[in-house]
């Protein structure tokens, strides 16, 4: 079976699955305030559609998944789904994106079900200004699920830091420290301008930052990349610890971009920050056949545009991150 290979040359091994687009946090630079018009669960797919679909990817060599949301441990039966996911013929890593307010609860049964990786985000450690910036007081839980994720085995987990300007700027030596005491990846992340939110959060250019932790930590770069993603690493000489660069504004990583982004109603969104899409919604519920439904994908990955232009035009995009999943 021929890749997915788009009109820029470039490989589509990676698919981001978004399973719903509602959360329990608040995050600033992510979620609107009082934001309740979520989508009705009828547009959802379901897990046997899910399942169909994702299988058809894996298929055609899309043979890593991140699960996604929102906040995935918000979808029912998570833990089931992840299941049926692993065990699909072709799927070679599954892994999970979440704000780890429950996975205290759900972190072994994540880990049985074949997740083999898991990133969290943590945008602070000090537990009022947690509750500032994602708008939930909600710092301890997330503390306990961290915890909960390292003794069921999870390696490795890396954490989300969203470095904003005068928000959480000053707290970047100390989540360096954190992560290296727990053995967590660290990977700050450059603000996006989505929707509202993210627009109106002050970027902080993270190239002067990696210098200054160079020199304060001893961190060199490292020749082959870690990871499959656009982060770029800086580690200690010992290989103990590791933080990553993610510099979607300050410099864009679009030409090796791997990924698509299927939201909880089956739209395949092409570019986090473009308007290309295409509906899978309507071919699964309509009796397409599984040959259909692989051309459709082929479709669809022609569309795929060379780049963002959140710098070019920052208006542009309308969409929140809780769509389409980061
Ligand atoms: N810019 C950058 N990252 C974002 N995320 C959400 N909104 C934005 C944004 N505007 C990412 C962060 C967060 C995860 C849930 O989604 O990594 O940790
Ligand atoms: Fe929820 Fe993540 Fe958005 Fe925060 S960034 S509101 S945790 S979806």
């Amino acid at each position: 079976m021929s890749k997915l290979i788009d009109r820029f040359g470039r490989h589509i091994d990676y698919l981001r699955l978004s399973l719903t687009d509602r959360c329990d946090l608040r995050c600033s630079y992510c979620m609107p305030k009082g934001f309740r018009d979520f989508e009705e669960p009828e547009h959802w797919l379901t897990f046997d559609e899910l399942e169909r679909l994702i299988g058809i990817f894996a298929r055609i060599g899309v043979g890593r998944v991140r699960i996604t949301g929102g906040e995935p441990l918000l979808r029912r039966n998570l833990p089931e789904l992840a299941g049926r996911l692993s065990a699909l013929p072709g799927l070679r890593d599954l892994s999970l994106s979440t704000n780890a307010t429950q996975l205290d609860r759900h972190a072994d049964a994540l880990k049985q079900a074949g997740i083999s990786r898991i990133n969290v985000s943590l945008d602070s450690l000090k537990a009022e200004r947690f509750a500032k910036i994602c708008g939930r007081d909600s710092y301890s839980k997330v503390m306990s699920g961290l915890l909960a994720a390292k003794s069921a085995g999870f390696a490795p987990i890396k954490i989300n830091m969203v470095a904003m300007k005068g928000e959480n700027d000053d707290e970047i030596d100390n989540m360096v420290e954190f992560c290296h005491e727990h053995g967590f990846i660290l990977r700050l992340i450059e603000a996006m301008p989505m929707g509202d939110t993210g627009r109106n959060t002050q970027y902080l250019d993270l190239q002067p930052i990696a210098d200054r932790l160079k020199h304060k930590y001893g961190l060199i770069e490292h020749s082959t990349p870690l990871g499959a993603g656009p982060a770029r690493y800086l580690g200690s000489a010992d290989g103990q610890f590791n933080v990553g660069f993610i510099t979607p504004i300050s410099q864009h990583f679009c030409a090796t971009c791997n990924r698509v982004r299927l939201s909880v109603d089956g739209t395949l969104y092409m570019c986090l920050g473009q308007e290309e899409r295409y509906e899978f919604r309507p071919l699964l519920r309509g009796g397409a056949r599984d040959a259909e439904i692989e051309a459709a994908i082929r479709d669809a990955i022609e569309l795929k545009p060379e780049r963002h232009e959140f710098r070019e035009q920052p208006l542009k995009l309308v969409r929140f991150m809780s769509m389409t999943g980061g």
